[in-house]
């Protein structure tokens, strides 16, 4: 239950500070390799990181923080690293969920749940369901998640209702497909953080990703802290957001 001290998600005040930050979680092989460790290794150290992370977004007043934990197209890496990176999710569901329920956080998961272990989709389903009520900070688990996929899921469900007779194919504009996401509720990201000095957004959030603002951090997200995150919200707060207009505003 979120503390006194701490303003539920929805009482926090809009500010210079993002409301939504999303982060691709890059460079965990890279900090291994540079280290003589196995990949395996720099995976865990980033869920550690992830962990500082939750909990450094929930004191900076973030509402909502998003992960890519695992894109579509990892499926390409060889098997047993797969199987190491849903080992990991499988151990950070079962380890953390008690804490990150204590601590107000409500669990949401984007992406394509068919094709994945029905044990994996049991627990994201057990982690949905335990922290449904908390208003702290949203957690966003991109798992098995691309951006092309979601925006084709979602056309595919209007197609669908257009074929049916239900819908008016004239009526569908980009805030109904907008609708149609996987988490149509949460605003766009307002901040898009990637490690490891890779600048570019490979199919994560495209969509939402319109009028974000980008900000790419050298280090690797092993190394990645409550430091570095207020170091890349210091770089968006000196950004002017125009959304396309001529008036500058702060946030989505
Ligand atoms: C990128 O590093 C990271 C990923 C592919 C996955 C991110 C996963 C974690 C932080 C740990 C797992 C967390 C959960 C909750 C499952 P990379 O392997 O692409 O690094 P490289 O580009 O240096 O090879």
């Amino acid at each position: 239950m979120p503390d006194a001290a701490q303003p539920a998600a929805d009482e926090k005040v809009r500010s210079e500070s993002p409301l939504h930050v999303a982060i691709i979680m890059d460079g965990n092989g890279r900090w291994a390799a540079a280290r003589g460790l196995p990949r395996a290794e720099g995976h865990r150290r980033g869920v550690e990181a992830l962990r500082r992370v939750v909990r450094a977004a929930n004191e900076l007043g973030i509402l909502h923080l998003t992960i890519f934990s695992f894109s579509s197209e990892n499926w390409s890496r060889p098997a047993s690293e797969i199987g190491d990176l849903f080992g990991l999710l499988r151990r950070f569901i079962r380890n953390d969920l008690a804490t990150l329920h204590r601590d107000g956080v409500r669990v949401r998961v984007i992406g394509e749940r068919e094709g994945l272990e029905p044990d994996i989709c049991a627990l994201l389903g057990e982690a949905e369901e335990l922290t449904r009520a908390n208003t702290r900070l949203n957690l966003v688990v991109a798992f098995n998640y691309g951006s092309r996929q979601e925006i084709a899921r979602a056309a595919q469900r209007l197609a669908r209702e257009a074929a049916q007779g239900q819908r008016d194919p004239a009526s569908i504009d980009a805030d109904t497909l907008g609708r149609y996401l996987d988490a149509p509720d949460i605003p766009d990201p307002d901040l898009i953080i990637r490690t490891s000095g890779e600048q570019r957004l490979s199919n994560f959030l495209m969509w939402q990703a319109a009028y974000s603002e980008l900000v790419f951090v050298p280090m690797h997200w092993p190394d990645f802290d409550k430091a570095a995150l207020e170091s890349a919200i210091a770089e968006y707060s000196t950004r002017e957001r125009r959304f396309g207009g001529l008036v500058a505003k702060t946030g989505s």
